[in-house]
């Protein structure tokens, strides 16, 4: 339709100069013009069955690019908490789906671990002795994060020290960075352990915190200064000034590079980095998942990179920004004393709360059984629930909901896919070996074979927009199309040559929701 507007002719009629051309005899059955000027193509049977046996679930890319993915990057003074829950997740999604089509992924965990909140933090270390640290854990540490900033406020000389061991660390003397690393270690400790829990593919050697760039960020504020008119002196402080950032009385933003006591800021850094990545990590891509929060501060940092040639034109400088997490009564999502949810304690509730289910359903399962698959279940329902939902919006977490065994919930796909195993346990059938081709005589056939080809054209749409809801909408329709096939069409009690073409659908939907689950980073099981 779009063609004919432009060729000013009307669009049927060039739908029927279209259709006079088309070669698509091996492909389609019928091809019928409707409505304005729409086009239907029916494939035929011999020609989807033919892919379904034929095809790989999925291709590599024609075009593989290098893509730095910065995701979870937590402040480490702290435990983790529902705060770092998205990015870790979208990203991590976002990271395997790109891997899956033959993109080259490189992690990138840039934890907040340098600056004033660990001045505090050392200086206290300092006073508690290192026994306080001893055997100790973030969680301990965090306590030890709150009474340092009580102290910072109320006591000056203590201030003084925090900022003096700020200086020291910058200063590389080795009382503060024995200190800094071991509690560091502590840190990364900490972070393995949650990643692990909760299945996300970040390895210690991604992290590479805001303290790597130290030593670069000297350097290349000496080669913004060779170039003309980039960094520019205000009150003492080098800025870049850029005219599309303004504040609300129309003045220009600067951005600050370097503050007039001679400190760096979080930009400073993340220029220090993108150098890093683009140079050393040689990337094509740098995808960022933060909250929305930090709009701003990425369009300024992309566009300081473009006008202080650190990043060349090639490289594509996404910043993917996701909304809040609210609580089932619409207020951001808190624990009941009003502190923010820590990771540690939202894995234990969901594993709890799907154990009981799991108990419910099905009382008679083993210990090690039980617990396996209330795992899997509880860490596939808290990912999925997020990653089904367009990431721009705030989603509200809702226990329930994520846990339910039907609609657009993990649970209901992994229970999908557990009956899929079933047919195969129940005919002693080797999964590996359906291949039959398929006659899909009956709609509801058609229906899922179509969906099921469809596999590849997601997955592009996710590596493209970084938005992984996509994938989950099309698993949940597969899943809804394989129920339809499932109750109208009987498969074991079927003669052969339906029974084994049926068989070939079922092994293909399991191997697609297998694949697809395992790109958002949630496990199948084969009983629930
Ligand atoms: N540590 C930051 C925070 O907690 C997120 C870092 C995101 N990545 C980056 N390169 N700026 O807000």
């Amino acid at each position: 339709m779009g063609a004919a507007k432009r060729i000013r002719t009307n669009p049927r009629e060039l739908a029927a100069n279209v259709v006079a051309e088309l070669k698509l005899g091996d492909i389609a059955e019928s091809i019928e013009i409707a409505g304005p000027g729409f086009l239907n193509i029916r494939l035929k049977p011999s020609f989807l069955s033919e892919q379904l046996t034929e095809s790989p679930l999925l291709e590599n890319t024609k075009n593989p690019k290098r893509v730095v993915v910065d995701y979870s990057s937590p402040n480490l003074a702290k435990e983790m908490h529902v705060g770092h829950l998205r990015s870790t997740v979208i990203g991590d999604a976002v990271a395997r789906t790109l891997e899956l089509v033959g993109h080259t992924v490189i992690r990138q965990n840039h934890i907040g671990d340098w600056g004033t909140a660990f001045g505090r933090l050392l200086a206290y270390l300092d006073d508690v002795g290192d026994e306080a640290t001893q055997n100790a854990e973030l969680r301990d540490i965090e306590a030890l994060y709150v009474e340092a900033s009580q102290k910072f406020e109320s006591d000056a000389a203590f201030a003084d020290r925090s900022r003096a061991m700020v200086l020291a660390l910058q200063a590389h003397e080795p009382h503060a960075i024995t200190k800094w690393q071991n509690f560091m270690v502590l840190a990364q400790e900490h972070m393995s352990d949650i990643y692990s829990r909760l299945d996300i593919s970040l390895q210690p050697q991604d992290t590479r915190g805001e303290s790597t760039y130290n030593a670069d960020i000297g350097p290349m504020i000496k080669d913004l200064q060779k170039q003309d008119d980039v960094l520019v002196e205000s009150d003492g402080a080098l800025c870049i000034f850029m005219p599309q950032f303004k504040n609300k009385d129309g003045e220009v933003q600067p951005m600050i590079v370097q503050k007039s006591d001679g400190g760096y800021l979080y930009h400073t850094t993340d220029l220090a980095a993108l150098c890093y990545r683009q140079e050393v990590l040689l990337a094509d891509r740098v995808l960022y998942f933060t909250d929305a929060r930090q709009i701003l501060h990425f369009e300024m940092l992309f566009a300081a990179s473009r006008l202080a040639n650190i990043a060349n034109p090639s490289v594509m400088l996404e910043h993917h920004p996701f909304g809040k997490i609210l609580g089932t009564d619409g207020k951001p999502f808190k624990s009941r004393s009003g502190d923010n949810i820590l990771l540690r304690d939202l894995i234990d509730e969901a594993i709890e709360r799907a154990t009981s289910l799991i108990v419910e359903k099905n009382p008679d399962l083993a210990d090690a059984q039980r617990d396996h698959i209330a795992r899997t279940v509880a860490i596939g329902a808290v990912k999925y629930a997020d990653l089904s939902k367009n990431r721009l919006h705030d989603y509200t977490f809702d226990w329930d909901e994520m846990l339910a065994f039907d609609g657009n919930t993990a649970p209901y796909l992994q229970y999908a896919y557990a009956r899929i195993s079933g047919i195969f346990e129940k005919g002693d059938i080797d999964i590996a070996q359906c291949n039959a081709p398929t006659r899909l005589d009956s709609e509801v056939e058609r229906q899922l074979a179509v969906h099921l080809l469809r596999f590849q054209e997601v997955i592009e749409q996710v590596v493209a927009d970084a938005k992984p809801h996509y994938l989950c909408s099309y698993l949940y329709d597969l899943t809804v199309r394989f129920m339809r096939f499932y109750e109208q069409c009987p498969i074991l009690s079927e003669e052969a040559s339906i029974r084994d073409g049926r068989l070939t659908l079922c092994r293909r939907t399991a191997e697609t929701l297998e694949t697809g689950l395992g790109a958002l980073g949630i496990q199948v099981l084969d009983r629930m």
